[in-house]
């Protein structure tokens, strides 16, 4: 079956983004400055990548839509935002251009973008707590999603070896082990959870994790090269940026064509994991492609 991949993202990011309209304190919430810059961000513009992985896996394990996913898919997209945010800081990327908008703490200052950042983390575990799923779900996945986001080959722990990793001549090793944890382990994470939401058996998640990791790694070598081939407009963030600053990337050490070339491998090779699925995982599939072929 044909999937219209673009309809597809279109549909389930305008689920997360009514999740998320709903989720985030209202503009004018006191402190009225926080809630202001946990909206700006969230609402800049992103593509919602994760929240419609985590539909796509749950489609995929229960053959339609779960109710309710929605909320899922703004718990995570909370989390990805206040990474962003995080991650633009003059501490660490120091970028001023996010989602084709001026980064949080060039718009709302250095200590409320930090505070909106934490914000957006708490307020997703929150949200997950109250998931309409089986408690042990439930529980489930908010360990899960902690983990992937921690220190130990998560998201926070990339972070780390990533700023670590600067202005020196990155191995093969290094530069998989900073992709897989800091980003990949979060897009993972997304597969694994919408399979959990959606009744996954130990046998599910061990398949989605397998998907998610390939998929996930795949998904930031995407991004190093968009880094180095697409410009700031088309990107919504300044390009050229990991040359400029001698980041630790797949193109650093493969150099572009091969990297695009193990981009699309490692999506080939993810989709082995979901045969048993048949044409449930289709739109799984077509979103994983879209992670390696987007233009931003
Ligand atoms: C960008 O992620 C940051 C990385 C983890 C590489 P996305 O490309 O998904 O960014 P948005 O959410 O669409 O802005
Ligand atoms: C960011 O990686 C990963 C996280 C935000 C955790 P990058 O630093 O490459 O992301 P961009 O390119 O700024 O979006
Ligand atoms: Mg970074
Ligand atoms: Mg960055
Ligand atoms: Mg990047």
């Amino acid at each position: 079956m044909k999937v219209d991949v673009k309809s597809l993202i279109q549909e389930g990011a305008a689920l997360t983004d009514q999740a998320l309209e709903e989720l985030i304190p209202a503009l004018g919430t006191v402190p009225a400055s926080i809630h202001g810059a946990m909206r700006h961000s969230t609402f800049a513009g992103g593509k919602r990548l994760r929240p419609v992985l985590a539909m796509q896996a749950g489609i995929t394990l229960a053959g339609a839509l779960p109710a309710g996913i929605e909320r899922l898919g703004a718990a995570l997209e909370m989390l990805h935002t206040y990474s962003l945010i995080h991650d633009d800081l003059p501490a660490l990327d120091n970028d001023d251009l996010r989602r084709g908008k001026p980064t949080c703490h060039v718009a709302f200052g250095e200590a409320i973008a930090i505070l909106a950042g934490d914000a957006l983390q708490t307020r997703a575990f929150e949200v997950l707590a109250g998931l309409d799923a089986p408690p042990a779900a439930t529980v489930q996945i908010i360990g899960l999603i902690a983990n992937a986001v921690g220190t130990v080959e998560g998201m926070i722990g990339g972070q780390v070896l990533d700023i670590e990793s600067e202005h020196q001549k990155p191995t093969a090793e290094l530069v998989e082990a900073i992709h897989r944890a800091k980003t990949g382990a979060l897009i993972r994470v997304s597969v694994v959870a919408g399979g959990v939401y959606a009744g996954a058996s130990a046998e599910d998640v061990a398949r989605l994790d397998t998907f998610g990791r390939k998929a996930g790694l795949a998904f930031q070598i995407a991004d190093d090269v968009l880094d180095m081939t697409a410009d700031s407009a088309t990107l919504g963030k300044t390009a050229g940026k990991d040359l400029a600053t001698e980041k630790a990337t797949w193109p650093a050490v493969f150099g572009i064509e091969q990297s695009e070339r193990d981009a699309a491998r490692l999506i080939e090779e993810a989709f082995a994991a979901l045969e048993p699925y048949g044409s449930r995982a289709d739109g799984l599939k077509a979103v994983a492609r879209y992670l390696v072929e987007r233009k931003n």
